[in-house]
């Protein structure tokens, strides 16, 4: 039997996730997302061999499951390996890479709470990347591991004493980093993220944290050895280091008080540090500031016009609307750590053809920003009723417990229910 295009969308149609068992013993799973790859697999010649079993939809990416014969590796994406043999843990594994969060996680307006404040990604090694953020000071708050399903989630945060959101639980925080670990990537040679940095896969840029000492603080980390796109005396802003985590993801580090104060102190105390932002490019900012304004609730807490070089800087978040410095000059942000920056770069906006990478599509990397909310099925039907483009509904696929919108630039952003106003996933 073959599969043409044709089948393939009207199949998709008809078929959803969740209604049908599989009782196949040899087969294959082949994930295929967008268009392009589609076709690019189904243009029918390769597939006329293979017993076509099964096909469902996960949102936008197509499972299909091929019987009966082996199946070029080159339909495989580079992490994983083809199983030799299939069963719904693979068929749920291959929903899983689809739907895996970094998390940003941030709060709302016309709905009095939406919380939670995390930024995903992912990583070829869990232990040297966990490693990595535990000497920046943060901690592994919660694992969820997906055995079944072949991956892992680290959710990373500032837990001192002295942090801002210690002892929350992690959908009732901002500021986690969510690291997802696919099984054996570790041990792949060839596998490799996208960083968001690179030309033509440019679009998430960073995750930053601010410390108590800026010139001590990076110096520690350059003594342990790690790696610095930008160190603060490159260039001719000072006052940022672009450190590379061991992904090669950018992790900016700022300091929390004036250049000049830190100069001269050797000490620095990572309890003390604290996520900042989360860093993403958008082609239009006027579209983007409307839609995290109106659609998502958040608040334009400041902004940078960068004219002379060409871009400007937007920070959102959830909380009430922020005063200029108060009189200690403590910025009135500075209990905010899930702040959502956006860089617009102008004249991006009127080339039809221009498009940001969402981290999603190959090559991965970035995965998706998060907002936690007081009532998960509330705030959806609020969004139903701005009219988002979703990536994955409610009551789309098993997982109820989570919902997925797309911003305008195709970036992922994950709702969850706040677990402090409601139990809902239990996790
Ligand atoms: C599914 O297959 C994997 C091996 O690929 C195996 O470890 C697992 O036990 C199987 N699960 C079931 C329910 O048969
Ligand atoms: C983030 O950085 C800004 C700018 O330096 C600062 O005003 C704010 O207090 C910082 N927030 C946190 C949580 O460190």
């Amino acid at each position: 039997m073959s599969v043409k295009l044709a089948d393939v969308s009207s199949r998709v149609k008809a078929e959803t996730w969740g209604q049908h068992d599989l009782t196949v013993h040899r087969c294959h799973v082949v994930t295929l997302k967008k268009q392009r790859r589609r076709r690019r697999h189904f243009s029918g010649v390769k597939l006329l061999p293979y017993f076509y079993h099964y096909i469902t939809t996960y949102t936008t990416s197509i499972i299909l499951i091929i019987c009966s014969s082996p199946v070029q590796t080159s339909f495989w994406p580079k992490q994983s390996a083809p199983p030799t043999t299939c069963n719904r843990s693979h068929v749920d594994r291959a929903q899983q890479v689809q739907a895996q969060p970094l998390h940003v996680s941030l709060s709302s307006l016309d709905l009095p709470w939406f919380g939670t404040n995390a930024s995903r990604l992912r990583v070829k090694d869990p232990k040297r990347s966990v490693q990595f953020y535990e000497f920046l000071g943060m901690k592994v708050i919660q694992k969820l591991p997906n055995p079944d399903a072949n991956f892992d989630l680290y959710f990373l945060a500032y837990d001192s004493s002295k942090a801002v959101s210690h002892g929350n639980h992690f959908t009732d925080r901002e500021g986690i980093i969510e690291l997802t670990h696919n099984y054996g990537t570790e041990d792949d040679p060839n596998y490799k993220i996208a960083n968001g940095n690179q030309e033509p896969h440019r679009g998430f840029g960073h995750v930053c944290i601010s410390v108590d000492n800026l010139q001590a603080a990076c110096q520690r980390i350059e003594d342990a050895g790690y790696k610095f796109q930008k160190k603060l005396t490159d260039g001719r802003m000072r006052h940022v280091a672009f450190v590379l985590d061991p992904d090669g993801y950018w992790v900016e580090v700022i300091g929390q008080k004036p250049l000049e104060k830190t100069e001269n102190v050797k000490e620095t105390d990572p309890t003390t540090y604290r996520m900042n932002h989360t860093m993403i490019r958008v082609k239009d900012a006027e579209v983007s500031l409307k839609f995290y304004q109106e659609t998502m609730g958040m608040q334009l807490m400041r902004k940078h016009e960068m004219e002379s070089a060409g871009f400007n800087l937007y920070f959102l978040g959830y909380g009430g609307p922020v005063a200029e410095n108060t009189p200690e000059g403590v910025s009135p942000t500075a209990d905010h750590e899930g702040l959502l920056e956006l860089t617009w770069n102008y004249g991006t906006e009127k080339d039809a053809n221009f498009k940001y990478h969402d981290g999603n599509a190959e090559p991965q990397g970035f995965g998706h920003i998060c907002i936690s909310v007081d009532d998960l099925d509330a705030a959806c039907a609020r969004f139903e009723e701005k009219k988002v483009n979703w990536k994955k509904r409610l009551t789309d696929g098993r997982m109820k417990e989570i919902a997925f919108v797309l911003d305008p630039d195709g970036y992922w952003i994950e709702v969850v229910q706040n677990e402090k106003f409601k139990k809902r996933a239990n996790w």
